[in-house]
């Protein structure tokens, strides 16, 4: 994926602009078109900090159990996931640890792709990471569509897992395409739209923990009911409200621009 370095719309902000008004890490204090922003608490640096790390620790935690345990003594460990996987057919299990591996790269690469620290001062990394993030994404939505057919979560799980599988592989080229076309704030629009679904490993997990607390279960019993009650609604639940809002978030910052 090369990026060429043209001019962005007329009118547009120029991405590649230091502490440009589209950085994730805009109005930095040490960017030296910070400006007035320079004192300013870095409201959008401490956002952009906590979604690196929810990347950062999911991509790595979430996989870490699949890849170092046997599936058997996961089940043994009462998880409700892994006893479910024990009765589908073998290549489910197989599937999952191709997706779960591929799909937690990829959520580990997000962050230092959407940085514009990076993007700036190493415009060439940016490019390698963004060729092995798209072939993660879709080494990992292809099994994530296969395993969706077998989802824990029944009808909701194939519909809700399967349409991410899609739209997941589908925002990545969108966003390659529009970067190879030149098309430097189309890029970064679907580069947005893309993280906001690759974050839906964190998003699921949140929601699973905050779900289940909610309920105040006391016993194991009572913790597997609150954890099936949950579950059943974050197959649309993990994705739909991070794209939603980052739709709104797009549109709220270029009225008129979020539609392409
Ligand atoms: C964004 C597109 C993704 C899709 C469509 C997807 C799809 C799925 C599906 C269908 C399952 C089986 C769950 C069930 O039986 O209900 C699953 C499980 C899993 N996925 Fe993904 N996934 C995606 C992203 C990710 C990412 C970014 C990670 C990286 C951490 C990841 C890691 C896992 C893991 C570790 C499991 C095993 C279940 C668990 O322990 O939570 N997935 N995924």
């Amino acid at each position: 994926m090369t990026l060429p370095l043209t001019r962005p719309h007329p009118g547009a902000a120029d991405p590649n602009r230091p502490g440009s008004a589209e950085g994730p890490d805009r109005g930095r204090p040490d960017t030296p078109s910070a400006g007035p922003t320079a004192h300013r608490p870095p409201r959008r640096a401490i956002g952009f900090a906590l979604f690196a790390l929810g990347c950062l620790v999911v991509g790595v935690a979430a996989p870490m159990p699949y890849l170092t345990t046997s599936l058997a003594r996961l089940a043994q460990a009462n998880n409700a996931l892994a006893e479910w996987w024990t009765t589908q057919p073998h290549w489910v299990y197989q599937a999952l640890l191709v997706h779960a591996s591929a799909s937690g790269l990829a959520l580990v690469l997000t962050p230092f792709q959407l940085s514009a620290r990076v993007r700036r001062r190493l415009p060439r990394l940016h490019q390698i990471t963004g060729r092995v993030l798209v072939a993660a994404i879709v080494t990992g939505a292809v099994p994530g569509l296969a395993v969706a057919t077998h989802s824990y979560a029944g009808r909701m799980g194939a519909a809700g897992f399967g349409t991410l599988a899609v739209l997941w592989p589908v925002t990545a080229v969108q966003s390659v395409r529009l970067a190879r076309r030149g098309d430097l704030a189309g890029h970064r629009r679907w580069a947005l739209r893309l993280a906001a679904l690759t974050f839906a490993a964190v998003t699921l997990r949140v929601g699973v923990y905050l779900g289940i607390g909610l309920q105040a279960p006391k016993t194991d019993a009572a913790v597997r009911a609150a954890f099936d009650r949950v579950y059943h609604w974050m197959p649309f639940g993990a994705w739909v409200p991070n794209l939603a809002a980052m739709e709104w978030w797009l549109r709220r910052r270029q009225p008129g621009r979020g539609r392409d």
